[in-house]
């Protein structure tokens, strides 16, 4: 944990396998640990984390607040309809009223891509020591979640050493509206990382064939890649191309809010050559978990049955996983300068 350099978090382009490592160890040591209201961990006494989230959310902005809390910070919440976004503030302004009043970190959510990285710049700018941690912007990237789908995904491989070597040449199938998706851009990133190939799977008009060379080269601003080798994406049309040999299938939600054109006119289509099903799975040849970030359509995407079928579905695990994966973010970025951290002791 000692080599962990950054401030804020913004995109997974930027991290490295050990950065990897020192999220997914953490997590594990928070997960094993029984929490209760009244065993929650110092780590963050004294510390304010502020969820600025401009853009509705059910998991990522509770399990957030719960982390905090589990790590004894102080959280303040932001609801835009009852802010004084209403009375014209500005977005950066009301950023700045969490960080007078003493935020250590902010989590933000927003609708448009790159606005928590603009205000960590902007923060930065202006000698701030309030870290940003990107709670998913736009279609450009949701780090947590990225992480927590690694997580589940490393415990199911490899319970009791769940690190990015347990997904090394796994096949992880990612079916659906990939183009709209920042959680799927985030999977590309962390799944590539720790030596995962990607296979998506969709129509063209949701699966451009240009994510072949997603990870290919680090984003604009980022001077080079910090992983060495990644994993292969790989682009196809059919579930009965992508589906055989597969090690674990993630689905997505058709992101309408986000789709600037009608890209899909018939559901009942999309789901019958998309939808997941418990008879579709057994293309895979074995039985494999089956993800999804969450909120789900039921009947679109995937069967519902499928959904409530906890020997196949991991999508409440990930909920669960949520909690520790944010505990170690914020951990990370709150607790890291008060090293050597008595707390550490605490869950070790
Ligand atoms: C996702 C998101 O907001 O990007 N949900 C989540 O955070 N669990 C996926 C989605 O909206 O479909």
């Amino acid at each position: 944990m000692s080599g962990w350099s950054h401030r804020h978090i913004l995109d997974l382009a930027s991290f490295s396998l050990e950065d990897y490592s020192s999220v997914l160890e953490l997590a594990h040591r928070f997960r094993s640990m029984p929490v209760t209201g009244a065993r929650k961990l110092p780590a963050l006494q004294g510390r304010l984390v502020a969820t600025l989230f401009f853009e509705p959310s059910t998991r990522t902005r509770s399990s957030f607040e719960l982390a905090a809390r589990r790590l004894s910070a102080d959280v303040q919440s932001f609801t835009p309809a009852s802010s004084s976004l209403s009375k014209g503030e500005t977005l950066l302004d009301t950023a700045r009223t969490y960080v007078a009043m003493g935020a250590d970190v902010l989590v933000v959510r927003h609708s448009s891509t790159s606005v928590p990285e603009q205000l960590a710049c902007a923060l930065d700018r202006s000698g701030e020591r309030t870290a940003v941690l990107n709670g998913g912007d736009g279609l450009h990237s949701h780090p947590s979640q990225g992480l927590l789908d690694l997580y589940t995904l490393a415990h199911h491989f490899d319970p009791d050493h769940p690190l990015p070597e347990a997904l090394q040449d796994k096949r992880i199938v990612i079916v659906g509206d990939v183009l709209h998706s920042r959680v799927a851009r985030s999977n590309l990133w962390a799944l590539t990382a720790c030596g995962a190939d990607v296979v998506l799977c969709g129509p063209p008009s949701l699966v451009p064939q240009d994510f072949v060379a997603f990870v290919e080269a680090p984003p604009p601003g980022q001077a080079h890649d910090p992983v060495q080798h990644r994993g292969c994406v790989e682009v196809v049309r059919t579930l009965e191309e992508a589906l055989p040999g597969a090690d674990a299938v993630m689905t997505l939600r058709l992101q309408k809010e986000r789709m600037h054109q009608h890209l899909l006119t018939d559901l009942n289509r999309f789901h019958r050559d998309y939808g997941l099903t418990h008879e579709r799975l057994k293309l895979c040849g074995k039985p494999v978990p089956l993800l999804h970030p969450g909120p789900v359509n039921r009947g679109v995407e995937l069967g519902g049955s499928l959904l409530d079928d906890h020997s196949i579905s991991l999508v409440e695990e990930q909920v669960r996983n949520g909690i520790p994966i944010r505990m170690a973010l914020l951990y990370l970025m709150a607790a890291v300068d008060s090293s050597p951290d008595p707390s550490l002791a605490a869950i070790g």
